[in-house]
């Protein structure tokens, strides 16, 4: 198959995969478990999704995503990272201005996963939560729905307050928590393209030494 066919194929793949998805509500079937494309197209597809439909997502895909965060690797394997499944509206209405830009469009998404940390667990929480962050959107991406990430440490909003104080008191986190980012879920209102490989900054490696691209 040329090129263009795989691209073609992929693409009808992942319509049809979303399109059954959809529906599978209406036709009653149970979860069905695709064997997806290679890994490197679910990181291509995976794009930040900041505009979403109405509809909500099914409890089992959240499910999923959580699984996806929970089977993170941490480091010394602490799990500092916990984390706040937000589905009403209010309270995304009032997490879109936590901070002062970069949040607006929570108020549209279906949910937001709100992923903290104890920080007195380990301090590499960062780094955790991080990768727990991705790991959903990669989940999300494969269930066919669109995500976000939305920075809240460091943060502030149009007040100067700090965003992670805002977040804490609106879900009621306690003192030893941080906050590191909102997760933005919801089926997709807009397609994005999948990333460009011939985008890739191949000048970002370097083999053997500093500076040798080659
Ligand atoms: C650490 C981090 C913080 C981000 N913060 C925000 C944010 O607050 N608001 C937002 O809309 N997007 C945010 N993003 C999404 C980036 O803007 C996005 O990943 C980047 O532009 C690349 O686009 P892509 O995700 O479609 O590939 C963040 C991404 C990362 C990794």
């Amino acid at each position: 198959m040329s090129i263009v066919n795989v691209t073609i194929f992929n693409a009808l793949l992942r319509f049809s995969i979303s399109q059954i998805l959809r529906f599978k509500k209406i036709l009653s079937l149970p979860k069905i478990n695709f064997i997806m494309e290679k890994f490197i197209e679910l990181l291509k597809h995976r794009r930040s999704c900041r505009h979403f439909t109405d509809e909500a997502i099914d409890k089992e895909s959240i499910d999923i995503i959580l699984k996806a965060a929970l089977m993170s690797p941490s480091g010394h394997r602490l799990t500092p990272w916990e984390f706040v499944v937000v589905e009403d509206k209010e309270t995304l209405k009032a997490l879109s201005v936590c901070k002062a830009a970069g949040a607006t469009f929570i108020e549209n998404a279906a949910a937001a996963i709100v992923v903290i940390a104890d920080t007195t667990k380990s301090d590499v929480w960062v780094e955790d939560c991080s990768i727990a962050s991705v790991n959903m959107q990669l989940a999300a991406e494969d269930l066919g729905l669109g995500s976000c990430w939305v920075q809240i440490r460091l943060r502030k909003d149009n007040e100067g307050n700090d965003a992670i104080d805002n977040v804490k008191s609106l879900l009621g986190i306690p003192e030893q928590y941080s906050v590191l980012s909102m997760v933005a879920l919801g089926h997709k209102g807009r397609e994005s393209k999948p990333f460009d490989e011939s985008k890739l900054q191949l000048d970002k490696i370097h083999r053997g030494r500093f500076g040798n691209n080659n």
